[in-house]
Parts: structure tokens; sequence; C-alpha cells
């Protein structure tokens, strides 16, 4: 599917075939393409917890507004957004300087620079490091949707759930933000699909304050 079909038919589904399941390896070809999603420094500020057992999504579903979707939708995928992957030490920042200087980008002397960059951008206070880990962790969440669409899976994205009791249902370490739960599976069929959406057109977006 070309990218601009993959946006054009991606919708929030709200019905999900429960006896369609995700096969694991195209769970993770999906992931691995949404991987090459860009990000500040490519820190990379995401990961996911991948929930499959009906138990866990029906406790999920009760911590998210009793949506069905939740328990009905093969795979819950709860991103996560990690406020600390631009300190020094972390697996992320380490791993990426190594790699950055592997590959020529940076040299060794440059690592203060980078650290400072880093404190700077991101560390100066809570919301800077939210912002930073929301933004990348975001643009990671659109990867994984178009990127499923044109694997012909179905997702729907949602921020109806209270994230401190799915953060501490699933022992999320406290430097995680879950910017969304995504349902993963496909649209049972039987079902009727609204209608699009309204956008906002060109002229709608395009502002100037001054
Ligand atoms: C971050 C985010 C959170 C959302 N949360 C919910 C949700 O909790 N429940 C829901 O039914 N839809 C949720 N939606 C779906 C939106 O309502 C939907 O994407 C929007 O209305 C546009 O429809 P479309 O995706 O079919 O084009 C969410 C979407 C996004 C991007």
């Amino acid at each position: 599917m070309q990218l601009q079909k993959a946006i054009q038919n991606r919708r929030a589904v709200n019905f999900f075939d429960p006896e369609k399941d995700v096969p694991e390896n195209l769970l993770k070809q999906v992931v691995e393409t949404a991987s090459l999603t860009p990000s500040s420094f490519n820190l990379q500020p995401w990961n996911l917890i991948e929930i499959r057992a009906q138990a866990e999504k029906s406790k999920i579903r009760e911590l998210a507004w009793d949506q069905p979707k939740v328990s009905e939708a093969p795979i819950i995928l709860v991103i996560l957004a990690d406020r600390s992957a631009w300190q020094e030490k972390h697996p992320v920042f380490e791993k990426n300087f190594h790699e950055l200087t592997q590959a020529g980008y940076m040299n060794q002397e440059q690592r203060q620079w980078l650290l400072g960059a880093c404190e700077n951008l991101y560390g100066k206070n809570e919301e800077s490091r939210q912002a930073f880990a929301c933004k990348n962790a975001g643009f990671f969440a659109m990867s994984l949707m178009l990127t499923a669409k044109d694997f012909g899976l179905d997702t729907h994205p949602m921020d109806g759930f209270d994230h401190e009791a799915v953060k501490q249902y699933l022992n999320i370490p406290e430097e995680y933000w879950i910017p969304l739960l995504l349902a993963v599976g496909y649209f049972r069929e039987d079902k009727e699909l609204l209608p699009p959406k309204w956008r906002k057109s060109y002229e709608e977006i395009k502002v100037s304050f001054k």
C-alpha cells in the first residue's frame, strides 16, 4: 500500500474481530518498521508492552473506561515514553553515543557537548522531560498506526484510561509516561465503520500570530 493510501485508509476502528489473531512475526515487522521513526538525537525514547492474555486485557479494559475494544482486539500495546532516555548512563543514551562515534557522526571529545545539549534541552524541568518523551513516542505511535495499516492491520489509539492505575497494574517504572494505549487487530467485517471524520483544511491549519 502506498503511504498516501495507508494514511487515507487508517481509521480508529471500534470493532475488532476477536477470532482473527495477529501473528507475533507480523507484529515484529510492524514494530521494527515503525522503529525507523526519527527522534531527537536519535534517542528513541519509546518502548511498548504487548498484552495478549485475555485476563490482562479485561483488567486493562476496566481501567480504560470499559472500552470493549480493549478486550476484543487481539493485542493491546501500551506505548511508553521514556523521560530519562537522554541521561548519561541510560542504556539508550550510551548505545546511541557508541553507535554515533562508531559511524563517524561524533567523536569522544563531543560527549560532554552532547550531554550538555541533552541536559539543556530536556533536563531543565519536569515539563521538558515530559515533552521530550511524549513528542518522540507520539511520532513512534503514529508510525506504528500507519505501518500497521500498510501491513493490513487496524488500530485504535486510546487516551481514555486511568494512567496511574495502568502504570501500577503493569508495574511500570516511574520514568515512563503512557501517551496512549493502542489496540491492534483486524476490523470486524460484520460491523459498520462510521464515515470518516472531518479534518481541518489547509487554511484552518495555517495560522500567523503577527
Ligand atoms: C492520542 C489519541 C487518543 C485517543 N483516545 C481515544 C479513546 O480513548 N477512545 C476512543 O474511542 N477514541 C480515541 N481516539 C480516537 C479518536 O477519537 C479518533 O482518532 C479521531 O476521532 C479521528 O478518527 P479516525 O482515527 O477514525 O480518523 C484517540 C485518538 C488519539 C490520537
